[in-house]
């Protein structure tokens, strides 16, 4: 019986959907545990390509089962969406192989209308959010007002609810943002049916997990989002609505915490981000430019550019802290091959010379500051083959071993492809 936990060091898009897939091998469950359908996890698997949203992406393994949190919010009309899509490519997407926690919050139409409303309000300062209706939702959780996949369930407590939301979301739509009004009946009508769909999919999935675990059951917590992203320790308020670290595992699963064993955090061997907020070794260069292209980085959900840039150890630092990580996953570092000379950032430089070795709250502080950068040579090596450590050039590896000492945290897996045998694997997260 182990629980093993995987999150996001940066930005997100790290590549944890790539790693999930690999780790569930050896899982019984494999759990989402906070964000929605605002993530885009891809896995590619004998050359056929998976984006999931909602559903952990540990789905494609037969014999496991998996588990929407009660941490997540879910648009049922995404997930129903992702459910056809797997039964269409042959994979069970039945109720024995999703489970959804009862106590998940569900994303409405009036969540997506006021996320979208309030970000054209915003004008130049707007978060760059994905649309999705992420904000508002966790926004009525905080402020119980929510909806939750149970009320789905029971008629008279969803009209209830919906009653009471739209008068209240029309109220903010059409008197301050000057954007169109939800009508209730429709809604109700919508999600009643959506109720009686997922109906056999909802459980108690705290009580479920800890049956897996007490008959000797491994369970993988897969997160969204970057640590960088999280509503408390991220670039508030450039942030999702979220806890991405690790310590949400377990209020957004029900998991108990003593149940822990191992948290692996992903680390893309560069940096990218999607949306606004700062970004301190961001790119507008040739390098930039070959980190977005060569990496292919579009945004898995949006389709947004990803804005690129060093590698910041700073940022990564700050999320083996947060989360207590025990092993890192460095992944694209393929997409650096063909590059002469690599910097990495180690501490932020500010006005009055001093360097900065976390992040600081204050943005107006943040943006005053410079990155310090040291530099390693590259490699021109094609690293996609390696399928073991020692097969690395001797520059990838120096690199390599550089991250981990300055991250504090030894290196566990190493991607060189998004394709499930383009890894290196040093440790095993299971033992
Ligand atoms: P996630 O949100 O953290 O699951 O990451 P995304 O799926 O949004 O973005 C990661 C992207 O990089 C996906 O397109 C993956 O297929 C791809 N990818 C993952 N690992 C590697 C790698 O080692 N090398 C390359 N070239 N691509 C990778
Ligand atoms: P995965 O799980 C990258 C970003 C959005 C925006 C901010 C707030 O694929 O790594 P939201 O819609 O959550 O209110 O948007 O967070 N964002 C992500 N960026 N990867 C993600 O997920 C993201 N989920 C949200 O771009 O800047
Ligand atoms: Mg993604």
């Amino acid at each position: 019986m182990a629980c093993v936990v995987v999150v996001g060091t940066q930005w997100g898009d790290e590549g944890k959907g790539k790693l999930v897939d690999i780790l569930a091998e050896q899982a019984q469950a494999i759990v989402r545990f906070q964000g929605g359908n605002n993530a885009g996890h891809t896995l590619v698997v004998d050359g056929d390509q998976f984006i999931f949203h909602l559903i952990p992406s540990g789905v494609l393994h037969e014999d496991k089962t998996c588990f929407i949190g009660n941490g997540v919010v879910i648009d049922p009309a995404v997930l129903l969406g992702e459910m056809e899509k797997l039964t269409q490519r042959g994979y069970n997407a039945g109720p024995d192989k999703i489970r959804i926690s009862e106590r998940a919050h569900v994303i409405m139409p009036y969540h997506r209308a006021l996320d979208a409303a309030r970000e054209k309000a915003k004008g130049k300062d707007a978060i760059g959010t994905t649309g999705r209706g992420i904000g508002p939702c966790y926004e009525d959780k905080a402020n119980r007002t929510g909806v939750r996949m149970i009320d789905l369930l029971e008629p008279d407590t969803l009209r209830e609810k919906v009653e009471q939301n739209t008068a209240a979301k029309n109220y903010l739509l059409t008197g301050y943002l000057n954007a169109e009004g939800i009508l209730t009946e429709p809604v109700i009508e919508e999600y009643l049916e959506f109720g009686k769909l997922l109906a056999p999919h909802i459980t108690d999935a705290a009580v479920e997990l800890d049956d897996i675990l007490n008959a000797g059951g491994n369970v993988l917590l897969e997160g969204a989002q970057g640590t960088h992203l999280d509503i408390d320790h991220g670039t508030y308020p450039f942030v999702t609505s979220s806890n991405p670290v690790a310590g949400s595992a377990c209020t957004g699963s029900g998991v108990g915490v003593t149940r822990l064993n191992q948290v692996w955090g992903i680390v893309k061997a560069y940096t990218t981000r999607v949306g606004g907020g700062p970004f301190l070794t961001e790119l507008e260069d040739e390098n930039g430019q070959w980190m977005q292209k060569t990496g292919a980085e579009f945004g898995a959900t949006t389709g947004r550019p990803r804005r690129c840039g060093w590698l910041d150890m700073v940022v990564v630092r700050h999320s083996v802290r947060l989360s207590g990580i025990t092993g890192l996953c460095v992944t694209k570092l393929d997409v650096l091959s063909g590059l002469d000379k690599l910097q990495v950032c180690v501490g932020y430089k500010q006005p009055d010379g001093s360097v900065l070795e976390r992040v600081p709250a204050s943005l107006t502080q943040l943006a005053a500051c410079e990155p310090v950068y040291e530099e390693h040579p590259g490699w021109s090596e094609d690293i996609t083959g390696c399928r073991s450590y020692d097969e690395l050039p001797a520059a990838c590896q120096s690199y390599l071993e550089r991250l981990a000492e300055l991250a504090g945290a030894p290196l566990a897996v190493v991607s060189v492809g998004p394709g499930r045998e383009e890894t290196i694997i040093m440790a095993d997260a299971w033992a």
